[in-house]
């Protein structure tokens, strides 16, 4: 029966998918398992189309193809259209950030730097360890909150790969390559971190003398200082040299910002503002002054108050 929905259109005859796939390989790095992963399909039946040997008929599996090809050109034109964010403002607070792990780098002292997200913790990190050797960014997460788990991140990120064999194993190893560096370790999302995980990094620290920066939301530093604590983080807190607390951007932060994105919406300074102290932080005003960049970028015309409370409200504010 023929169903003239089902006949193939003209575009589909005439695309070649094969040259398409292998563009895209090539593009985005891919194993021909990764892709057929990403398509949704079999590794064999990847490899045999590839092939030109696939066995049966290869309608339906070319129709999965086709929509993937089709969906990552799609992301690939948005990315386009999107503005580029500014990788990196120096914004005051990370520079307090900045500050705190240059202190605990050349001081072989540990800093502590808290608050609440999206305040440029992270991405004064990158900045700093850019810009001085030795540096190790090891960021934690709920699976890591005990003692090996912990390590093995921190082993992670001084390209120390494949150690296993227990806690005491792989710390030797960590304390093997960082001794003598004069090196920072920076634990970030440091919350995440169980006290008994806590005071292995501690460990780390003082049997070496190389800094080491716990940042983190205020959970970090309310375990250190809560009438609860495990009495093992006397040791840890009575260290601290230095404490860096975060609370929200401050209008500096978010004038660096706006002017990072060389956009001057003078009259709504209150908005971006009121935007930036919500929650998500510089986060969500990035976000929204990606979006408002568009808009204007789209109408051929410099940003205005306008695009920017569209774009608030497009995200979901107010
Ligand atoms: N100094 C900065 N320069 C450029 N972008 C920044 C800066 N600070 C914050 N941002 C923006 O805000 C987002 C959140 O910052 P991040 O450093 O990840 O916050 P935190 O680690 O404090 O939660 C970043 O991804 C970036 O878009
Ligand atoms: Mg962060």
């Amino acid at each position: 029966m023929n169903n003239v929905a089902s006949l193939p259109t003209a575009a589909e005859i005439d695309r070649d998918l094969h040259t398409e796939v292998a563009a895209i390989q090539t593009e985005k790095r891919l194993s021909q398992t990764a892709m057929a992963k990403e398509i949704g399909i079999s590794p064999t039946a990847m490899s045999q189309w590839i092939n030109g040997n696939y066995p049966a008929d290869p309608t339906g599996l070319e129709q999965s193809i086709a929509r993937w090809v089709d969906a990552h050109r799609e992301r690939q034109l948005q990315a386009q259209a999107l503005p580029a964010a500014p990788s990196w403002v120096s914004t005051p607070s990370a520079e307090r950030v900045i500050a705190a792990l240059g202190y605990a780098q050349v001081a072989g002292d540990i800093a502590i730097v808290y608050g609440g997200a999206g305040l440029g913790k992270t991405t004064g990190i990158m900045a700093y360890q850019r810009n001085s050797p030795n540096v190790w960014h090891a960021t934690m997460t709920p699976a890591t909150a005990t003692v090996v788990p912990a390590l093995e991140e921190v082993a992670d990120a001084i390209g120390l790969r494949e150690v296993g064999g227990g806690a005491a194993k792989v710390q030797r190893a960590i304390i093997r390559r960082i001794q003598g560096t004069q090196g920072l370790l920076v634990i970030d999302e440091a919350q995440h971190l169980g006290v008994a995980a806590l005071d292995a990094m501690r460990a780390l620290h003082d049997a070496t003398g190389i800094g080491l920066a716990l940042v983190g939301n205020e959970a970090v530093y309310a375990r250190m200082t809560g009438g609860n604590r495990a009495a093992y983080l006397d040791r840890l807190f009575s260290r601290i040299g230095k404490r860096v607390r975060l609370i929200r951007p401050t209008q500096a932060d978010v004038a660096a910002l706006i002017d990072g994105w060389g956009i001057q919406p003078r009259a709504c300074r209150q908005l971006l503002q009121d935007i930036a102290a919500k929650p998500g932080g510089l986060r969500g005003l990035t976000k929204v002054l990606r979006l408002a960049s568009m808009f204007a970028i789209g109408a051929d015309r410099d940003v205005s108050c306008d695009d920017i409370r569209a774009a608030w409200r497009d995200l979901g504010g107010e």
